[in-house]
């Protein structure tokens, strides 16, 4: 065993996934102040100002430094290095979350106990299928009134197309919420609604253990009977069916009573998958790359402005896959083909940014760029090896980008190529003409771009609806049916960021008609980053 595969066997790298208000923000704060890394509650961020308008993550990205410290959070927990990447609540930066959930081993999901799955949930659990993430369920806000246990069970199971597995059953709810039963340890937490209780919580042995009629009345036989159904339906929890994400083992509690919370950090830190193998390319040939490759690899999948408020600067976000980074270490970058001396980079202790000695696989570690770093980009020791699966999603929505002083087009041009590396939006120019389209995947992004552009870049500009409907990548291998293709659709196509073409369709019935027309030609809707 090499010193990687045993640093990596101890690493939990994963993110949480939710629909908004569910609780994912209270949830972290739990889960930090169980893994000892903050000691009061309420330190996380400003809630509101993440959740909502422009003007809010506007008046944050003035203030600085409040979400910062939660993009990723690092504890030690039972023995492992718990890895939590936190993702952006707003759904208008969704492509942000999609990127960061191919860089996580797994994935914890808080549904609300009264509302059950939501659509959020929904599409960011397809998110997970494209790499199968097992997923840990916590059911939340149970002391409140909530939708009947089996019920929300049945729902996740339909909905979401996984297995449910009980690991903790509720007692009641709302006002009579009385606690959980685990069923794994044959015990009762009991519930005291008191938020401050962190480490002494009562707990009683037994399912059948003596005067549980007369402390839970009715409760308690409820309780029994559901017991007796979830043995009857189920299997129990097959650690096997989890890690291959067919099967979701599901706590209940209140995030925000602390309960449930610990016992769901104990779950999940003894099932969840420690780094696993990545897929790259290698010299054109497909491969694995194992956390116990001896040598240093990994990825850049989100890049943040202006993270630290003294330095305009930005930070690059790269999950380390094999080997370990030292402080200090030259890393080849494989897109620029050259070298890049790190000798600053960041790691992210809950509450402070601090510099890092040594990372390992599952690790995240800061790097400070300065404008050569891509969303994608891979880095080694050397080896050519580009890490796949960390696309740029087709955007839903688009604008024509108007300068309103023509002589900062310069400055456009050098400010959006720079927010498109970011993946804070993507740009297209089209082949005949001198236009600049804008994609994004939420209305939300291009505010921030109009915003950011005049804010770094000092560019006025605004942006005008455009009839462009879907933007897919193109591809054809034969390259006289190519030739024809471009010449019958010169006035559609358009180049990205990267050079890759782009067919820009009206609308729906225009792309499917030129899918028809040019059966040779494959439209994609992801790009993989080169
Ligand atoms: P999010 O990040 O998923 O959007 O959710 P967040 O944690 O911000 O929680 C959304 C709301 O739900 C918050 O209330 C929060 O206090 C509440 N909440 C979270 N967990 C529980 C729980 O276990 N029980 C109950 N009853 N409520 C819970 P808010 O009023 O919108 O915000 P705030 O004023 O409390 O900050």
């Amino acid at each position: 065993m090499t010193e990687a595969a045993d640093q990596a066997a101890l690493r939990r790298t994963f993110a949480i996934i939710s629909h908004p208000d569910a609780g994912k923000t209270t949830l972290t704060e739990k889960l930090l102040l169980f893994g000892g890394a903050i000691q009061l509650a309420g330190t996380v961020k400003g809630r509101k100002a993440t959740r909502h308008a422009t003007s809010d993550w506007m008046a944050l990205e003035q203030q600085r430094g409040i979400s910062i410290t939660t993009s990723v959070m690092q504890f030690p927990y039972n023995g492992k290095i718990v890895n939590l990447l936190d993702t952006p609540g707003h759904e208008d930066f969704s492509e942000d979350t999609y990127r960061t959930l191919t860089a996580v081993d797994s994935a914890l999901m808080v549904i609300d106990a009264a509302k059950g799955v939501e659509p959020r949930t929904i599409k960011l659990m397809e998110v997970t299928r494209l790499r199968a993430t097992p997923i840990v369920t916590f059911i939340n806000k149970l002391d409140r009134e909530s939708r009947p246990p089996l019920e929300l069970l049945d729902e996740i199971e339909r909905i979401l197309n996984i297995r449910c597995t009980p690991i903790t059953w509720p007692i009641g709810m709302g006002r009579a919420f009385k606690g959980v039963y685990h069923l794994l340890e044959d015990r009762f937490y009991i519930y005291s609604g008191d938020k401050h209780r962190v480490s002494e919580i009562e707990t009683i042995d037994g399912l059948r253990a003596e005067g549980l009629h007369e402390r839970f009345g009715q409760d308690y036989q409820t309780l029994l009977d559901e017991i007796d159904l979830v043995s009857m339906a189920g299997d129990g929890f097959d650690l096997d069916a989890y890690r291959a994400a067919k099967l979701t083992p599901v706590f209940f509690g209140s995030g925000i009573n602390n309960f449930g919370v610990r016992e769901l950090l104990n779950g999940f830190t003894e099932w969840s998958p420690p780094p696993q193998p990545r897929n790259a390319e290698f010299n054109g040939i497909d491969r694995e790359v194992y956390p116990d490759h001896e040598k240093f690899t990994g990825f850049v999948f989100k890049i943040q402005a202006n993270m630290d408020p003294k330095h305009r600067d930005r930070v690059a976000f790269l999950r380390v896959c094999s080997g370990s980074y030292r402080k200090g270490m030259l890393l080849h970058s494989v897109r620029l083909n050259g070298p890049v001396r790190i000798s600053n980079a960041l790691t992210f202790m809950a509450a402070d940014r601090e510099n890092v000695e040594q990372a390992w696989p599952g690790d995240i570690i800061g790097l400070h760029n300065h404008g050569t770093i891509s969303i994608g980009d891979s880095f080694s020791e050397g080896e050519a090896l580009h890490f796949t699966g960390i696309p740029n999603f087709a955007p839903d929505l688009f604008r024509r980008v108007i300068l309103k002083d023509p002589l900062k087009a310069k400055q456009l041009n050098k400010g959006l190529d720079q927010l498109c590396e970011e993946g804070a939006t993507q740009v297209y120019r089209p082949m005949t003409n001198n236009d600049i389209i804008l994609g994004a995947v939420g209305v939300l992004q291009f505010e921030v771009v109009q915003y950011r552009l005049k804010d770094e870049y000092s560019v006025d500009c605004v942006f005008e609806p455009v009839q462009v409907h879907n933007a897919r990548w193109v591809h054809c291998d034969d390259q006289k049916k190519l030739r024809e293709f471009i010449d019958k659709n010169e006035t559609r196509l358009a180049k990205d960021h990267y050079g890759t073409m782009v067919y820009l369709a009206s609308s729906s019935v225009n792309l499917n008609m030129t899918k028809e027309r040019h059966p040779e030609v494959r439209f994609s809707d992801t790009r993989e980053q080169r």
